[in-house]
């Protein structure tokens, strides 16, 4: 019976979770693997949950397996898997070794590929290490827990974007799941028209460093190009969803998340109040980039409404916006 290389891959990739999630209750898993996740406040039902695993420290552990199993190499490493070694292409070698594995899965839950995490503070070596683009991985159309977070979306109508794995998780662990992440990669379209099968509105929660606010500036424009009803959190310096709700517990987390949701005028005026307060060209130069985001949104009724609202913000007449905004229109047209 003829069977597509797609469903070999999908074999291939629920192998290798199997085999990582079992790998976790060996001598090496458990003293490694599990005891890092406990380390984080990883739960038995959360590990179950996401498919957490753990890869062997070894060359050749998963390949083995797959091959006793009656795998073909040439599916692993299409599979992205397994790796050829360079100026030996006949020697092949595990991609993910002696690291924590996250399981990515599709939006009806099978195996896609793989994120996996050092666990020393090897400065030489990436923190994460994740499976490459394959026929059944294409990165920007995946968002990381959307399969356990869609009905919840759904539910709550309401999608609260964050930046890494670990995110995800501890946002389940606080009673949050209504929550999808963009695995560190910038957002795209195939992602933001993911998130509109199950709703209309996204929270963005990056991390509170340099590099998240950048993200977030960037992740909001194109949100709100998508017709998207953005709003965000920023967290304190050096913050993200995962340590933050740690430090603080799961109500004051939830607590944070709605007395700081603004909308994206908001976000950006208490980005920069303290700059504009002493500097008016700086303030207009804000108001300057506030008014092209309003210019990506699509429905003209909800442009003007936010028009207004920049206009109060801001103290800025409503017609200087709207002259500004038919100005950047003619431009792009
Ligand atoms: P922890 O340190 O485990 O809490 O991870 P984090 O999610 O907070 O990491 P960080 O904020 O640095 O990065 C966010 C996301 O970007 C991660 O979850 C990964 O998906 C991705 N990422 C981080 N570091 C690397 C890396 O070294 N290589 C690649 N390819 N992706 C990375
Ligand atoms: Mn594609
Ligand atoms: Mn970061
Ligand atoms: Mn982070
Ligand atoms: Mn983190």
């Amino acid at each position: 019976q003829e069977q597509s290389e797609r469903e070999s891959l999908f074999i291939a990739l629920n192998f290798a979770k199997d085999f990582f999630v079992k790998n976790l209750q060996t001598e090496e898993g458990r003293s490694i693997g599990l005891s890092y996740f406990k380390e984080r406040g990883f739960t038995p039902q959360i590990i179950e949950k996401f498919d957490l695993g753990y890869a062997l420290d070894g060359w050749d552990q998963l390949m083995k397996a797959a091959k006793a199993a009656g795998f073909q190499e040439e599916i692993l490493l299409k599979a992205g898997l397994i790796l050829q070694r360079e100026g030996d292409a006949s020697r092949t070698y595990d991609r993910f070794r002696g690291r924590v594995t996250f399981t990515i899965h599709n939006i009806s839950g099978k195996p896609i590929g793989f994120g996996a995490r050092i666990l020393t503070k090897d400065k030489n070596q990436p923190k994460y290490i994740n499976s490459p683009e394959t026929p059944i991985y294409h990165k920007s159309d995946v968002l990381y827990g959307i399969y356990q977070a869609k009905k919840a979306i759904r539910d709550l109508d309401n999608c609260f974007l964050v930046e890494g794995y670990t995110d995800v998780i501890s946002m389940h662990l606080s009673g949050i799941e209504n929550v999808a992440a963009s695995s560190g990669t910038s957002l795209t379209d195939g992602q933001i028209k993911l998130i509109k099968r199950f709703t209309n509105q996204v929270t963005v929660l990056y991390d509170g460093d340099p590099a998240g606010i950048k993200a977030s500036i960037r992740g909001i424009d194109l949100l709100l190009e998508g017709g998207l009803n953005v709003k965000a959190v920023v967290f304190p310096d050096g913050e993200d969803p995962d340590s933050f709700s740690r430090k603080v517990g799961s109500q004051a987390f939830q607590d944070y998340l709605k007395e700081n949701s603004r909308d994206f005028i908001g976000f950006k005026i208490g980005l920069y109040k303290d700059e504009f307060a002493k500097d008016p060209i700086r303030k207009a130069e804000v108001i300057r980039e506030i008014v092209q985001s309003i210019g990506k949104i699509p429905d003209p009724i909800v442009r003007s409404v936010y028009a207004k609202e920049a206009s109060g913000l801001l103290q800025i007449e409503e017609e200087i916006i709207h002259a500004e905004l038919n100005k950047s229109f003619i431009k792009n047209s």
